[in-house]
């Protein structure tokens, strides 16, 4: 019997997901695996925002909250957006889910035709391709090189365009390469959008505040407020404040889309989670030292693997700008060979050569489109960091690598 649906047969289960499920076996077993696979804080939440959940849930703030979201969850929000981002917003302009995945989810399944097209700017979030999937959409996929930051330039965006062209996903600082967009970027992407009025710009901004050194992070839609109609500005209480568990994105965009991704969340989920609704509200009108206490622990911990990287031949990290992921490109150990003799073809099988000889679960970057990159999750102690890139260190030190000419 075939129970699902033919369109989901193009979704690849996620790879971090995958690999971290395998992980956590290998620990079960009793062996010594660092997990440096999911992107999730590994901080606590901050209690304020702990207590704030258990005031709601004892005021009674129980039953079904409205489909958009509570009335003070929007109102922390318009004022989160002015403060961070100098956007402005009004309550029908805002849209709360659980989960920026789910934001993500309801605006492809609230637009989408089926084979309609959604430009993403690999390396990307492996979900935002499998959601295309699995809603029948096309994904096409830009290749954002290295030697670019890993972002896109107007003229790769120009060329992806076409007139079935229904999103671009943008999302900045970057999963997985960290990447980031100064202002005169944001504007020379948002003048050739402009152009495009058809083309609606997911602006996924969930790492705004994980940003390293000089770097600030601009929200699009602030640097090209004529895309007002076309730009969605999503964003979530995941990562910055550690709540990856508490499930609450959040959205700004045209109030008709808005209400269109309202009525499809009535069908999925008649809203968010109230009680987390209010820790969330709590985590953005409340004191944000927590929020740069977390960003210099990140700053730290990237400091330290680039810094190893740096000592492992065949290995290369330009310091990421933001997010908590480390994006090695090993490109120079493709073709190495094992000690029984076989060769590390794929960044696939490197992944998979880290996991068994050093016990270090990382992502291939395949998995987000694009090679030959392994991605190491930097959400883990500095101390398990420095253990886990020596382990990597030793175990690339007993490969045969392939002769540079
Ligand atoms: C780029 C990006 N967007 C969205 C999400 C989903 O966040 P949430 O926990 O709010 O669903 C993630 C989570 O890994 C992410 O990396």
């Amino acid at each position: 019997m075939n129970y699902a649906a033919s369109r989901l047969s193009a979704v690849q289960p996620s790879a971090s997901a995958a690999i971290s499920q395998t992980a956590r076996q290998m620990k079960a077993a009793g062996e010594d695996v660092i997990d440096l696979g999911l992107g999730e804080p590994d901080f606590d939440t901050p209690p304020p925002i702990i207590e704030a959940a258990y005031a709601a849930a004892k005021a009674g703030q129980t039953r079904y909250p409205p489909n958009d979201g509570t009335a003070a969850l929007k109102a922390a929000i318009i004022a989160k957006f002015a403060r961070d981002n100098g956007l402005e917003f009004t309550a029908p302009e805002i849209i709360v889910s659980n989960g920026a995945k789910q934001i993500i989810y309801g605006a492809l399944a609230t637009t989408l035709e089926p084979g309609q097209e959604v430009i993403l700017c690999a390396p990307f979030f492996d979900s935002y391709e499998n959601i295309i999937l699995a809603l029948g959409g096309k994904p096409v996929i830009v290749r954002c090189q290295p030697e670019n930051d890993f972002r896109i330039t107007p003229e790769q965006l120009d060329a992806a365009i076409t007139p079935d062209t229904r999103w671009l996903f943008l999302n900045y600082p970057s999963n997985p390469a960290g990447a980031v967009y100064n202002a005169e970027e944001l504007q020379a992407l948002g003048e050739m959008l402009e152009r495009h009025p058809h083309v609606l710009v997911l602006a996924d901004e969930i790492y705004e505040h994980i940003i390293f050194g000089q770097h600030e992070h601009i929200s699009l839609a602030a640097v090209c407020p004529s895309l007002k109609a076309q730009v969605l500005t999503v964003n979530g209480v995941s990562k910055a404040y550690a709540m990856t568990g508490w499930r609450i994105g959040y959205a700004g965009g045209p109030q008709p889309l808005i209400a269109a991704m309202t009525k499809m969340q009535s069908l999925i989920s008649s809203g968010a989670c109230s009680i987390a609704q209010a820790a969330a509200a709590e985590a953005l009108n409340g004191p944000q030292d927590e929020v740069e206490r977390f960003r210099v622990a990140f700053e730290r911990r990237r400091d330290l693997v680039v810094a190893a990287v740096e000592a492992i031949p065949g290995m290369n990290l330009p310091a990421p700008a933001g997010a908590f992921y480390a994006l090695i490109e090993c490109r120079g150990l493709m073709g190495a060979a094992k000690a029984d003799g076989t060769q590390i073809r794929t960044d696939t099988q490197l992944a998979q050569y880290l996991l068994d000889e050093a016990g270090i679960a990382s992502v291939p970057g395949s998995a987000y489109g694009l090679t030959p990159f392994v991605r190491l999750s930097m959400a883990n102690s500095e101390q398990n960091l420095a253990a886990a890139m020596q382990r990597i260190q030793a175990s690339v030190a007993k490969l045969t690598l392939p002769a540079v000419d």
